[in-house]
């Protein structure tokens, strides 16, 4: 049984994000998705709200193997802990990835045992990021081509009492 994992921010989860998981998901057994701290980011959702986001747009797709999981800590020590074979990342554009390539290889020093696996992303989702979600949300753009349609209302409100602060 192949087991892999897809960490990341997911702040908030992206359709971008949704098809690199549902593509994970038809190439292994069992995929955590596991929301994470990324250190160099200041996430607008808690991590709690961060796994609920996730967790409600991954039930709303019925993704076989697929589960949901967060972890405050090094992501070779998780995949330690979860016995992972692979590490699935998504790679949109060049941007992305001399900043992944230097993630991959220090995370294969920390666990030999569990190979990255970049996906490219899909063609229509090249530009989509959580932080560009997160800029027009900011602003009262339209994201709902952007984000799973059961967590746009959670990110209208979050901005809506941002503004009451
Ligand atoms: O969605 P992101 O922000 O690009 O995800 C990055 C993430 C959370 C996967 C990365 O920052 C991470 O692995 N964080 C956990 C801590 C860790 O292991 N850092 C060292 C990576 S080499």
């Amino acid at each position: 049984m192949k087991i892999a994992i897809c960490p990341g921010s997911f702040d908030p989860v992206t359709l971008g994000h949704m098809d690199i998981i549902r593509r994970a998901s038809k190439l292994f057994d069992r995929v955590i998705v596991v929301v994470m701290t990324n250190a160099t980011k200041h996430p607008l959702f808690t991590q709690v709200e961060r796994l609920e986001l996730l967790n409600r747009a991954i039930q709303e797709e019925n993704l076989s193997g697929v589960v949901v999981d967060c972890y405050d800590g090094l992501l070779a020590d998780y995949a330690k802990r979860c016995k992972a074979d692979v590490i699935v990342k998504g790679l949109r554009a060049v941007t992305d990835f001399e900043y992944e390539f230097q993630m991959a290889l220090t995370n294969s020093k920390l666990n030999p045992t569990a190979e990255t696996v970049f996906l490219t992303t899909s063609a229509e989702n090249m530009y989509l990021s959580s932080s560009l979600v997160k800029q027009v949300a900011h602003y009262g753009g339209d994201i709902s081509a952007f984000v799973p349609p059961c967590i746009l209302p959670d990110i209208i409100e979050k901005y809506r009492k941002d503004e009451q602060k």
